[in-house]
């Protein structure tokens, strides 16, 4: 038997330096088990076809299973002369079980073969997401429920805009995660049809049945163009959109996380474990996990990006380039699980400061909308009651108070520029002021009243069943 699977062909043999470049074996032994349960579907399907005997699938089976238990061991010998953990498994069969090894290949490709793992093992990385972003939102939907009476400012260009809840605010995450959800279940989709039966590009002249062995791998179809099948990585590509986009509404949280935890901000402390000290300045509690989390979004963004311009360029059918497909596709997967996992548990960490909280909102006018609208509702046109109350912000600030530390004459005399303005402030206008007030009055679905949190809430949890 030939060294190589392939090396009939050739008058001399690769140096080591050309072995290494274009081996994948020492990434891709982790499709090892994908790469077995595919070749144990293609052979039972052969066998019912009569394409082999039953004695040759009964030898596969023993082989492979030989094969599977030297794996788990951590006994099976990978070689770099075996180039991929296709041919490394297909060699070791042969080794031990003969002609039936060699038999294995018949109507298949590499081609067909890789594209099938490649899905096999992210059908699972999806559903292992899938499961962990479950994980994070019940923990999300906890904190929030707890704080969904809890002040705090909202921002916009980050300076205070009006009172939310904290409940409200982690909500905003979790209406994020859901489409993350979404998305993760529609890639599913595409990843979980079967390339087998395509061989190298143009389909294979043996009787197969391509349904059986859909079938018997969980795959809801078959890909119905060879051509296709064995080149398109579209699939690992919206799994990496998908990622990185979740990794963005990570990172986004992380900067919040960090920002928040800031003793110039103090609206949160984080739990011990998920942060680290300094080696020398003695008092500091650095955010370490959110910090790292924005840092690797930066590495998802890049894989997305490396899988778009590895395809954008491939004539049909298969190209070797595809080989690049999988490392970034892996770090991806890596990447998303372990840090959703750190995810979950680090939200449930979350020590809230609401004194300080409370505190950030009555510096920032965060009730002046609150304000304008009463002077609406007492019949002074919008635009109007804008400038009223920002003069009397302005007189506010010049006098280092807030809006409701002034007398009703006091706020009276600031507005009394506009027309129609000091006249329409009674004395209700303190309650309006109030955070609390503010809070409730954005009474609808999807405002921040502590109602339609706890309503929010409630849909949520009814929606992850
Ligand atoms: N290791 C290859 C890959 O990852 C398997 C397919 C190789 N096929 C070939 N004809 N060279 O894509």
């Amino acid at each position: 038997q030939p060294a190589k699977a392939w090396s009939g062909r050739f008058s001399e043999p690769v140096s080591d330096l050309v072995k290494r470049y274009t081996a994948s074996v020492t990434f891709d032994q982790r499709m090892a088990a994908q790469d077995i349960r595919g070749s144990l579907a293609h052979a039972k399907m052969l066998a019912r076809q009569g394409i082999i005997g039953a004695s040759d699938f009964a030898d596969i089976e023993r082989g492979m299973a030989q094969i599977a238990g030297e794996i788990e061991r951590g006994e099976f010998v990978w070689s770099l002369d075996d180039e991929d953990v296709h041919l490394n498994i297909e060699k070791r069969l042969t080794a031990l079980v003969g002609d039936a090894g060699k038999r294995l290949h018949t109507g298949r490709s590499r081609n067909d073969q890789v594209a099938t793992d490649i899905r096999l093992w992210l059908r699972d990385a999806i559903d292992q997401t899938l499961e962990l972003i479950g994980d994070f939102q019940r923990n999300l939907l906890d904190i929030a429920e707890q704080h969904a009476d809890t002040p705090m400012p909202g921002f916009t260009h980050l300076q205070v805009a009006q009172p939310v809840t904290f409940g409200h605010h982690l909500m905003a995450y979790y209406e994020m995660s859901r489409r993350d959800a979404e998305r993760f279940a529609d890639c599913r989709k595409r990843v979980n049809r079967l390339p087998l039966g395509s061989a190298a590009l143009a389909g294979t002249s043996y009787p197969i049945d391509r349904e059986f062995v859909a079938a018997e791998l969980g795959f809801d179809e078959v890909c119905y163009n060879s051509l296709d099948a064995v080149s398109d990585r579209d699939f690992a590509i919206e799994f990496c959109a998908a990622a990185a986009l979740l990794m963005t509404h990570l990172s986004r949280l992380s900067e919040e996380l960090i920002l928040w935890m800031s003793p110039r901000v103090g609206f949160i402390d984080l739990a011990d474990r998920f942060c680290t000290g300094s080696s020398i300045m003695p008092q500091k509690k650095n955010p370490d996990v959110p910090e790292l989390v924005r840092g690797k979004t930066g590495r998802t963004n890049g894989n997305l990006i490396a899988l778009l311009t590895l395809m954008k360029g491939q004539p049909l059918a298969y190209n070797k380039d595809n080989q690049e497909d999988k490392e970034p596709l892996y770090d991806t997967a890596d990447t998303v699980i372990d840090t959703l996992r750190i995810y979950a548990d680090m939200i449930t960490g979350i020590k809230v400061k609401a004194d300080n909280m409370r505190g950030a909102l009555s510096q920032g006018f965060a009730t002046a909308t609150d304000l304008a609208d009463y002077l609406v509702k007492q019949g002074l046109p919008f635009r109007d009651a804008h400038e009223a109350v920002a003069l009397a912000v302005r007189a506010a600030e010049q006098r280092g108070c807030d809006l409701p530390q002034f007398t009703l004459d006091e706020l009276r005399a600031a507005m009394a520029e506009v027309p129609g303005a000091a006249e329409r402030a009674g004395p209700e206008i303190f309650a309006v002021l109030t955070i609390e007030g503010s809070l409730a009055s954005r009474n609808h679905v999807g405002g921040t009243a502590p109602d339609q949190v706890r309503a929010a809430i409630l849909r949520a949890r009814k929606q992850l069943g």
